[in-house]
């Protein structure tokens, strides 16, 4: 059985004080729910600025939460003004590194050679991507996004090996249901996602795109995420606004153990 994961990306929000504040919450929250999350991967991901504060928090703590970054640069140092090292995050004790989302293609200009780039500095610093891949547009016909995936994963997965794959979290993000009024619809998600486990399988060879971790996001709420959590081939969600609020995280976590039981 494969973990469920629960994680968010607070992306441009809170403070260091809010960030302990709800740090604290989580903390107590998953020391007096160990049974219930023992097969929950649950990882939030707060600004560069609130990291320290974060695992300072849950650090030492068992409590199982894993702290990570919004993104990196692909070098470990040099001459790159106001970027992060992978290699320093991985100092700090940072886990998980997002990469690629959809706001850092669109307003920051990023191309798949930069993606692939970094997925590869955080391999070799032993920390997890999360790489977010997703369609721009709601095609009329899911075949046309089928095939930007295909070419999009495959190039932001150039530069790594097919032993690597185990170490990176697949997030399938439709553009257009980022920030949106409702997420993907449940069967359109569920093509998306076995399309991508049957290319990795087909281009690693094995049973790399049945064991890959791949997780949803784009506008997942209270309402929706018990539905697409319990999608057969789907490994978790990946939450954005909905989780600034710590009431919500927790409802979904509580949501992810309970399909977890069943699934
Ligand atoms: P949203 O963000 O949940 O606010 O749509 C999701 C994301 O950008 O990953």
């Amino acid at each position: 059985m494969k973990n469920l994961y629960v994680g968010t990306s607070w992306k441009m929000n809170k403070t260091v004080a809010e960030t302990r504040e709800y740090m604290k919450k989580m903390k107590e929250f998953m020391q007096n729910n160990g049974e219930a999350i023992k097969d929950l991967d649950v990882f939030i991901l707060p600004t560069f600025l609130a990291i320290d504060a974060a695992l300072q928090i849950t650090r030492n703590a068992n409590s199982g939460l894993k702290i990570g970054a919004q993104d990196c640069c692909w070098e470990d140092f040099g001459p790159f003004t106001g970027e992060v090292s992978p290699m320093h995050l991985k100092d700090l004790g940072v886990s998980y590194v997002e990469v690629g989302h959809a706001e850092r293609r669109e307003i920051f200009k990023e191309t798949d050679e930069m993606v692939s780039k970094k997925v590869a500095a955080i391999v070799k610093n032993k920390m997890k991507p999360i790489l977010c891949i997703g369609e721009e547009e709601k095609p009329s016909q899911i075949d046309i996004a089928l095939n930007f995936l295909k070419n999009q994963l495959l190039d932001d997965l150039s530069r790594i090996e097919s032993a690597d794959l185990k170490n990176i979290i697949i997030a399938y993000e439709p553009v257009w249901a980022i920030g949106a009024t409702a997420s993907a619809p449940l069967d359109y998600i569920k093509e998306a996602i076995d399309f991508l486990r049957a290319l990795l399988n087909k281009e690693f060879g094995g049973r790399h795109g049945d064991d890959q971790v791949i997780i949803y996001g784009g506008s997942v709420t209270p309402e929706s995420a018990k539905d697409i959590l319990a999608l057969p081939d789907n490994d978790g969600i990946f939450v954005g606004r909905s989780a600034l609020n710590i009431d919500y995280f927790i409802k979904m976590i509580i949501m992810a153990s309970e399909v977890q039981k069943v699934k």
